[in-house]
């Protein structure tokens, strides 16, 4: 982690004096004594799981990986974005459009994740003619989005391959024992695997959640997990000096009492879009509650550069930015010398794409921080599979200090609620009725300007 375009903007002193309430916070932490203490599992996951095995995965996944032509994962929030970030951490974009012999296994596709009854159609458009296997995963087993779109999806398969078959290509993530998915697993004799209690939705990625329908479109989910293994021992430390994550964490905590109230993520890889999206869910309802918290958004350059890059650089200056750099990018693309062309590249005649792409990165860093926007850089060596596994441990754990520092329980979500109830009572579900009455009368009262 690179600190130096933080220089003039906050200052070394500025985060180390946090040193003793993280000392004391990795301590409660590890002993479970921090609000949300039911819900730390996910600290020592990755040795646990190393331990135990993920044969019983690997199982399932062999057998998805051989007979699917489609995987689709309905799930929604951290039942879905912890996975669909390593599949694009680790897959080519157009992995879904590659011949099945060069793929080595199923398209994947993610479901659930919205109410758009359109965007539901044009999915099982693409589906039509494939063998598809559905994997739905929600803890509670109620949450809207995912129930709506599994309903759908399994009246759709049961219609192609009859029940008996579509009860063998259906695979349940859920509760061990409560919640109506869990029922409906047991009672149709479903495949399924359990997310376990201590682990919250959005720390779930390690857990069968993101487990399974990885290790079916080929992710080495062993070396993910030792990668995650290797950042829970190794960031195991309670001194902000030689724990980047508490550093991390220390540092955004300084700047958001000096007014930083809105941390861009940025990444100048694509892939790292949904890497992005996780994050942000992450740091989102971890953090933004008692009317505290640093806003996550996240920017991919160089692409918003010509989007929000006018923003970010002369903006309202409440902004800090934390920049995620892939050292090794993997490319060979070079540009090549074409003298005629009067494009005025010439001078990056054998360049490779990833080199530019790291001069702009450094460009952009010092001109965001000469603009105000202080910066911090986490480089990582490359998108292997171990990387990613650390790089989701180095943020769950920054996370959590984060929440801790900033004095909220940084594992609960009571705010998710508030449109749900309204939602609710819209829709008429049973139990809701009286508020729907309440709410149809200040809808209408703020229609009317009354309110
Ligand atoms: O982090 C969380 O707890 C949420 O984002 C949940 O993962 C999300 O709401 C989905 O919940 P469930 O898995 O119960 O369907």
């Amino acid at each position: 982690m690179d600190l130096n375009f933080l220089r003039g903007a906050v200052g070394e002193d500025e985060w180390l004096q946090l040193q003793p309430f993280i000392s004391d916070a990795h301590s409660r932490l590890h002993t479970h004594q921090v609000p949300g203490g039911d819900f730390l599992g996910w600290l020592d996951l990755p040795s646990r799981t190393l331990a135990t095995g993920v044969e019983d995965i690997a199982d399932v996944a062999a057998e998805i990986r051989s007979e699917a032509d489609a995987l689709v994962v309905i799930g929604i929030g951290g039942s879905y974005l912890g996975a669909h970030a390593a599949f694009e951490w680790t897959h080519s974009p157009y992995h879904n459009q590659l011949d099945r012999g060069v793929r080595g296994g199923p398209e994947l596709y993610f479901a659930g994740n919205h109410l758009s009854g359109r965007a539901l159609e044009d999915l099982l458009g693409v589906l039509e003619g494939k063998n598809v296997y559905l994997n739905v995963i929600s803890k509670s087993g109620t949450t809207t989005e995912p129930a709506v779109a599994f309903r759908i999806f399994r009246d759709w398969l049961t219609r192609r391959v009859g029940p008996e078959q579509a009860r063998r290509q259906i695979v349940a993530t859920t509760d061990r024992s409560r919640g109506a998915l869990r029922k409906l697993a047991d009672e149709e004799h479903y495949r399924s695997f359990v997310i376990p209690d201590d682990v919250g939705g959005r720390y779930s990625v390690l857990t069968p959640v993101g487990l399974l329908p990885l290790a079916a479109v080929g992710v080495d989910i062993k070396k993910l997990l030792a990668g995650a293994a290797a950042a829970q021992s190794g960031y195991n430390v309670g001194d902000v000096a030689e724990n980047p994550a508490y550093r991390y964490a220390a540092v955004r905590n300084a700047l958001y009492r000096k007014g930083k109230t809105t941390e861009l993520l940025a990444y100048y890889e694509p892939a790292l879009r949904m890497f992005a999206e996780w994050w942000k869910q992450l740091f989102g309802e971890s953090e933004g509650k008692d009317a505290k918290g640093v806003y996550p958004a996240s920017v991919g350059f160089t692409t918003d550069l010509h989007s929000m890059g006018q923003y970010v650089q002369e903006g309202l200056r409440n902004l800090f930015e934390t920049v995620v750099s892939v050292a090794e990018s993997g490319d060979t693309v070079a540009i090549p010398s074409q003298p005629q062309m009067e494009d005025g590249l010439e001078y990056l005649a054998q360049r490779r794409v990833s080199w530019v792409n790291d001069k702009a990165r450094l460009a952009t860093q010092l001109a965001h921080r000469d603009g105000g926007v202080p910066n911090l850089l986490v480089t990582v060596p490359d998108r292997s599979e171990e990387t990613l596994g650390n790089l989701f441990y180095f943020f769950e754990l920054a996370c959590a200090m984060s929440g801790l520092l900033m004095g909220v329980n940084p594992f609960n979500q009571p705010g998710v609620e508030a449109y749900k109830t309204n939602m609710f009572a819209l829709l008429g579900k049973p139990g809701f009725e009286q508020g729907q009455q309440e709410i149809l009368r200040r809808l209408d009262e703020l229609h009317q300007g009354n309110s």
